[in-house]
C-alpha cells in the first residue's frame, strides 16, 4: 500500500528503515531490545492543512530498553529525511512498557531459581514443563532490593495437566517470585504456605465439553448490494461520517479526524490508559493494579480476527504492522474490523387519527479490535449511528485472576468461590478515554447539566416542577467530576460560535454509563499512580505532550505524572481547544458463571448531538418495509 495521509498507520518498510537508522546511531547500545514503534503523529496544524499529494511528514518513535539503570530509550527518527532527530533516556520513575523479551526472561529466571523450585517441590511439582507463569508489573509495590531504574516483574504460577490445558484451573497458591529484569536475577521468592492444587480442569475448548448444544439454526447476515461504506486506505466514509483509523501500541484502536456532514467533531478519540486494581487480601493479588495500556502496551496484543467467528456480515478488515523485541516486523492481518449492523428501529409513530404511521430502521457502523492481555481479553468497539450518536463499548471477556482456596482460607466477601477450591478476587477495570474535541471548530466550551427539583413556592405550589441547570466549567479544577444518575448529569461540549437555526449553540453531550471510580484508599500508591481513575471526568486544554492519563510512561512509576500533574496549575478551559477525559468501567464481583471464561460484560459511554442538528436528522431515511418477509408467507 502507498501512503496517503500523515496519520496513516506505519508500513513495514517504515519501521524497518527507522530501526536501520537507529542502529547506525552511536548512541544506540548493542544488546538493546525494542518495545514499540509508534507513528509520531504530526502537529494538528500540519494534519489539518494537509492536501492530497503534499509531501507526507513521517516520524517514528522507537522505544526500547537495555541494561542501563533508567527508563529505557525513546528515539525519534525522521524517515523522510533519514535522520535520528533525538535519542532520549526515559526516567527511572516512568519507564517504557515491558516487552516480550523481558516477560520471557522473568519466566526463565523464575523456573531456574532454586528457592522457587523448592517451593514447587513442597507442593509435589517436579515437572517444570507444565508450568504456566504470568509476569505482572511490579510498579507501586517494589521490593526493597530493587534499585531505581531497574525494571521489575512479579511472577505468579499455575500448573497445566498437558501443554494445551488451561493453567488457570490450578493456581500454585502462595508462591510469588520477584524478578529484577535489569539485573537478570530473582531477588526474592515468597511462599505463603501450601494450599492443595485444585483437581478439576477448566477447559473451554469445544472438545472438552461433555455435550454440544442443539437447535441453533444458521443466521446469515448478507448485504447483496455490498456495504454502504467506502474505504480509501485507512480513511472511511459512511452516511456523512468521515474518519481515519489506526492502532496505537498503548491506546489501541484510535479514531482520527471524525466529522459528520463535513462538520468536525473529534480530532482524536481513543483509550488513553486503563488500570485493573485488585481488592483482595490474598498476597497473590493484593498488590496488582496493572496499567494494561501503558505497562503492558495493550495495542501490541491485538488479535487477528476471523470472518464468521469474530465478525459476521460484509466485513472489511485492516492489517497493521508492529515491531517485535528484535526490531523485526509483526504484521497482524485482520486487526481492525469494519462493518454495518442493523440496530432495530430508529424511530416510529403510529397515528390512529388518520395521519401517517411510519417507522424507520436504525443501523450502525462498527469499528472494532480485540486485545488479549494475559488472562483478560478486551474488545474496543466504536459505533457510529445515523442520528449522529457516537458510542464506545468495551467488551470484557477472558479468564479472571484466580486463587486456590480451602474451606479454611475461603474469604467470600473479597474473593467469591467460582468453582471447587477456586475463588476469584474482587477487582475493577477502569478505562480512561481521551477525547480531543473540535466540535464545529477549534474552540469549545464544557458545561455540566443536570435536573434540579424546584422548591415549593408561590410559583411552584404543588412541588411538581423541576428545571435543567447548566454550569460552565471554566477551570481544570471545575471539571474533576463524578457521575450522578439521580440528577441526570451529563457533560456538554459546546461551540459558542456556531448556532443552529434556533439560535442555540451547537453541542454534543457525553452521556456516561453507570460506572464506579477507583475504590483504593486516596492515600494508597494505587490512587497516586492511577489518579486518573479518581474522577469520572477531567478536562484540559490541548497539549500535544499530554496523551497519557497516568503519564506517558508508567512502568515503575510513582504517580508523579498524568492527569493530576497536568491539571496542577488549574489552567483556564473556559473556551479552548478542549480535551475531555472520561474514566469508566466496572467493579467486578466474580460469579460462577464467569468461570472458566467470562461471558462478555459491557461498559462504555455515548456522545449524543444536542442542537448539532436543527431537527431529527433521520427523517430522510427511506422506509425499508418490504413484502416477502417470513410472516407474509404464512
Ligand atoms: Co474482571
Amino acid at each position: 500500500m502507498t501512503l496517503k495521509h500523515p496519520l496513516d498507520p506505519l508500513e513495514s518498510q517504515e519501521i524497518e528503515k527507522a530501526v536501520e537508522l537507529l542502529k547506525l546511531d552511536k548512541r544506540f547500545n548493542e544488546g538493546s531490545t525494542f518495545i514499540s514503534a509508534i507513528l509520531d503523529e504530526p502537529d494538528k496544524s500540519i494534519v489539518s492543512d494537509y492536501k492530497e499529494n503534499d509531501p507526507i511528514p513521517r516520524k517514528v518513535k522507537l522505544l526500547g530498553s537495555d541494561k542501563n539503570p533508567d527508563g529505557g530509550f525513546c528515539a525519534e527518527i525522521d524517515i523522510v529525511k533519514n535522520q535520528v532527530i533525538s535519542y532520549e533516556r526515559l526516567k527511572a520513575n516512568g519507564q517504557a512498557p515491558y516487552n516480550m523479551e523481558e516477560m520471557m526472561t522473568a519466566i526463565g529466571l523464575t523456573i531456574q531459581n532454586l528457592e522457587y523450585q523448592k517451593a514447587l517441590k513442597k507442593r509435589g511439582i517436579t515437572d517444570f514443563e507444565l508450568l504456566h507463569i504470568d509476569p505482572w508489573p511490579a510498579g507501586g509495590f517494589v521490593h526493597e532490593t530493587i534499585k531505581p531504574g531497574h525494571r521489575a516483574l512479579k511472577c505468579i504460577s499455575f500448573l497445566k495437566e498437558s501443554i494445551n490445558d488451561n493453567g488457570y484451573a490450578k493456581p500454585i497458591q502462595g508462591v510469588i517470585s520477584w524478578v529484577d529484569v535489569t539485573l537478570g536475577k530473582v531477588v526474592h521468592v515468597e511462599d505463603h504456605g501450601v494450599v492443595p492444587i485444585p483437581k478439576e480442569h477448566a477447559r473451554y475448548d469445544i472438545e472438552s465439553q461433555p455435550k454440544i448444544r442443539e437447535g441453533l439454526k444458521t443466521i446469515d447476515i448478507t448485504q447483496p448490494n455490498g456495504p454502504s461504506f467506502e474505504v480509501d486506505g485507512y480513511h472511511i466514509s459512511w452516511q456523512g461520517w468521515k474518519f481515519r483509523i489506526s492502532i496505537h501500541d498503548v491506546h489501541g484502536l484510535v479514531l482520527h479526524e471524525l466529522s459528520l456532514n463535513d462538520r468536525p467533531i473529534l480530532y482524536r478519540a481513543a483509550l488513553s490508559d486503563m488500570v485493573v486494581p485488585y481488592g483482595d487480601s490474598d498476597p497473590m493479588h493484593s498488590w496488582k493494579h496493572v496499567f494494561d495500556g501503558s505497562e503492558y502496551g495493550l495495542g501490541r496484543f491485538i488479535n487477528s480476527l476471523t470472518l464468521g467467528c469474530d465478525c459476521v456480515g460484509e466485513i472489511q478488515y485492516f492489517d497493521i504492522n508492529q515491531i517485535n523485541w528484535d526490531g523485526e516486523i509483526i504484521k497482524t492481518e485482520n486487526a481492525i474490523c469494519l462493518h454495518e449492523e442493523d440496530y432495530g428501529i430508529q424511530w416510529k409513530h403510529s397515528d390512529d387519527r388518520g395521519g401517517a404511521s411510519e417507522v424507520r430502521r436504525s443501523r450502525r457502523l462498527v469499528i472494532s479490535s480485540i486485545f488479549t492481555v494475559g488472562n483478560y481479553d478486551y474488545g474496543l468497539f466504536w459505533y457510529l449511528y445515523l442520528d449522529g450518536t457516537i458510542q464506545m463499548e468495551v467488551k470484557l471477556t477472558g479468564i479472571m485472576g484466580i486463587s486456590a482456596i480451602t474451606e479454611e482460607t475461603y474469604n467470600p466477601s473479597q474473593a467469591p468461590k467460582v468453582a471447587k477450591n477456586l475463588a476469584a478476587p474482587l477487582h475493577q477495570h477502569l478505562f480512561c478515554f481521551r477525547l480531543d474535541w473540535e466540535l464545529d471548530g477549534k474552540e469549545n466550551q464544557l458545561f455540566e447539566t443536570e435536573i434540579e427539583l424546584l422548591p415549593v413556592s408561590e410559583d411552584n405550589p404543588n412541588g411538581t416542577q423541576f428545571s435543567s441547570v447548566a454550569k460552565h466549567l471554566t477551570k481544570e479544577s471545575d471539571a474533576k467530576r463524578e457521575i450522578s444518575a439521580e440528577t441526570s448529569r451529563v457533560w456538554k461540549v459546546v461551540n459558542p460560535d456556531k448556532k443552529n437555526s434556533l439560535g442555540v449553540p451547537v453541542a454534543y453531550k457525553l452521556l456516561p454509563g453507570a460506572t464506579p471510580k477507583l475504590l483504593s484508599n486516596p492515600d494508597s500508591i494505587v490512587s497516586k499512580r492511577a489518579a486518573f481513575a479518581k474522577h469520572n471526568l477531567w478536562a484540559t486544554p490541548y497539549n500535544s505532550e499530554e496523551l497519557g492519563a497516568a503519564g506517558s510512561y508508567t512502568v515503575m512509576s510513582n504517580g508523579e505524572s498524568g492527569l493530576e500533574d497536568y491539571t496542577k496549575n488549574d489552567r483556564d478551559i473556559s473556551k479552548c481547544d478542549l480535551v475531555t477525559w472520561h474514566t469508566f468501567g466496572l467493579s467486578h464481583v466474580p460469579r460462577p458463571e464467569d468461570w472458566p471464561v467470562m461471558p462478555v460484560e459491557y461498559c462504555g459511554f455515548h456522545l449524543i448531538p444536542v442542537g448539532f442538528f436543527d431537527k431529527n436528522p433521520t427523517l430522510d431515511i427511506p422506509p425499508s418495509c418490504k413484502t416477502g418477509n417470513q410472516s407474509d408467507k404464512k
